[in-house]
């Protein structure tokens, strides 16, 4: 597909009677770590969601879609043959979750709410690249914050696509926010993860910034659509 799905839904908009609903659709193991994190409405949100929309793709019911974690925690759909063609990542955080689904090209997701104030002194200025620092401290006060959390999002979004996660060096790599899109920059020498990425950033509602990374090597990607999920 030439688009990429950014699926929303609001955990705390979840009626009681909805809660019961949707938390019949997840497996055993699902089961027990909702059970684990005291039945957080944001797990059963961002899992419940990711279940609907590859349903949708998959053409069957939302509680057959079969899921597997890899060795570092990325949920990925459980048949080989499913996986080569649909890509997914969730990614949450406090009043939204999101689930973004591409069908051929590696998806990664973060959602942040812009409340977040990530301290741009150590350990998360370490997460940034030297231009990235400075780029930060040059900004204005009031648009300091939202800056950090630009590079955070993007950041977290293409480790998550990459299945990394913060495993991977965040300073080792960087974005230039100043084109119509964001740019990945990769220092020179080999570059395992390719560097065909394709990155999307959106501002959802007032309170929320999301960015999605997209491998774009097998898929002529154009566009991002974003919709909302009212279980
Ligand atoms: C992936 C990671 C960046 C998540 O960051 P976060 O800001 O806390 O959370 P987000 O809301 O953006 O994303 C969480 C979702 O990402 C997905 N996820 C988990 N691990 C992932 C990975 N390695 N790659 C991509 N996605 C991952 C899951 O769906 C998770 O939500 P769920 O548990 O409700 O299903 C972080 O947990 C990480 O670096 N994990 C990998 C390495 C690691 O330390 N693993 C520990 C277990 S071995």
């Amino acid at each position: 597909m030439d688009e990429i799905h950014l699926w929303s839904v609001v955990p705390e908009a979840l009626s009681p009677r909805t809660v019961d609903r949707l938390a019949a659709w997840l497996s055993p193991p699902e089961q027990e770590r909702w059970e684990r994190r005291g039945r957080s409405r944001d797990y059963l949100a961002g899992r419940t969601l990711a279940r609907h929309v590859l349903a949708g793709h998959l053409d069957i019911g939302p509680e057959a879609v079969e899921l597997v974690e890899d060795a570092l925690g990325r949920p990925e759909l459980a048949r080989e043959q499913e996986r080569s063609q649909l890509s997914f990542n969730i990614s949450g955080t406090q009043g939204m979750a999101l689930c973004a689904v591409a069908r051929g090209a590696q998806v990664g997701v973060d959602v942040e709410a812009l409340t977040r104030r990530l301290d741009p002194s150590p350990p998360i200025a370490r997460s940034f690249a030297p231009c990235e620092r400075e780029d930060i401290a040059r900004q204005p006060g009031d648009l300091r914050g939202r800056r950090i959390l630009q590079y955070w999002t993007l950041k977290e979004a293409y480790v998550k696509a990459l299945g990394t996660g913060l495993t991977l060096a965040l300073d080792r790599f960087w974005f230039e926010l100043d084109g119509d899109e964001p740019r990945l920059v990769l220092p020179p020498g080999p570059r395992p993860h390719g560097d065909s990425w394709r990155f999307f950033q959106r501002s959802l509602g007032e309170r929320h910034l999301a960015a999605v990374a997209v491998k774009t090597e097998t898929a002529g990607v154009q566009r991002l659509v974003v919709r909302a999920w009212r279980p």
